[in-house]
């Protein structure tokens, strides 16, 4: 595995790579099977897979949680290579947002007034503005991300779409413990039994979808999950919506496609997670 810490080298590298495929995956590192099941689906379906790691202060609208964020960058090195990822970038922040590239900029209007937005202001800003940068340093033919960040991937898709870039954004399902529990670099800091009791949040999720199925409506399968939530003090509910999976629009009555969403505090970390309703 080749590891660019310079811009210019990786640009240069890149140069010389003519009529192969690329594929990208952009992380934070801490690196989890959740990221490393996007860098083999990358490395199946592309000739040479970019991974990069890099933690952007951009997108943290909480310096505490950028602060905590966990960094285990020699682990994730031998992880990467032990799948056999061709290149690593891991730039420091001068790399990225000191060079000649300039990061793009979008009117994220609605997807910054639902779920995620409102909590965590100038997050998806951060997110277009160094996924932008990264995207014109690699040039990937295809982008992979997780469906457990489900607003992130609208978020880069509208991106994708306005700047009229040449890449196949590829959303891939959320690998999970046996428990359930979405895998997160942020889980490392639950405790084990704070791990344990996280897994409930998959359980409201598939409870959320056992009632759809059944035929039951949407707004009484919202209070009926809030009010399970509400009932165990471990944790703080930050919402629970169910929205159409490719308009994030809540009408109740133009819902097509609903995915149950979810954003909760336990033991003071944030865990977000999201379930489709419909599927198999
Ligand atoms: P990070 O949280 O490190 O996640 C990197 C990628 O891994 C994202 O696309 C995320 O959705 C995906 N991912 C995380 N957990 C997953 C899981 N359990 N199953 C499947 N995929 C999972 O998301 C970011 O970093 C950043 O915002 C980034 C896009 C790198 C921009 O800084």
């Amino acid at each position: 595995m080749i590891i660019f810490t310079k811009t210019q080298e990786l640009i240069q590298f890149r140069e010389k790579q003519k009529n192969i495929s690329i594929g990208f995956v952009p992380t934070m590192g801490a690196l989890h099977q959740g990221h490393l099941e996007l860098v083999k689906r990358s490395k199946q379906e592309n000739d040479f897979t970019y991974v990069s790691i890099f933690v952007n202060p951009l997108q943290f609208n909480d310096k505490k949680d950028l602060e905590n964020y966990p960094r285990t960058i020699e682990q994730d090195i031998k992880a990467l290579q032990s799948i056999q990822a061709d290149a690593l970038f891991l730039p420091d922040f001068n790399q990225i947002y000191n060079n000649q590239i300039v990061p793009d900029e979008i009117d994220l209007t609605y997807l910054n007034l639902i779920l995620e937005g409102p909590k965590r202001p100038g997050h998806f800003e951060g997110v277009v503005k160094v996924v932008s940068i990264l995207f014109k340093i690699i040039q990937p033919d295809k982008a992979y991300f997780g469906l457990k960040d489900f607003q992130q991937v609208k978020v880069i898709q509208q991106l994708v779409r306005e700047k009229n870039y040449n890449i196949t954004i590829v959303p891939c399902h959320t690998v999970r413990e046996e428990n359930g529990l979405a895998m997160s670099s942020r889980n490392t800091r639950l405790s084990e039994e704070g791990k344990k009791k996280a897994s409930l949040i998959y359980k409201w999720l598939l409870q959320s979808k056992q009632m759809y199925q059944k035929g039951i409506a949407i707004p009484e399968i919202i209070n009926e999950v809030k009010h399970q939530i509400h009932q165990n003090k471990d944790f703080i509910l930050d919402y629970f919506e169910i929205r159409d999976a490719d308009t994030l629009y809540d009408n109740m009555a133009g819902i097509k496609k609903p995915v149950a969403l979810i954003a909760v505090y336990l033991e003071g970390v944030r865990l977000i997670d999201n379930l489709e309703l419909s599927d198999n």
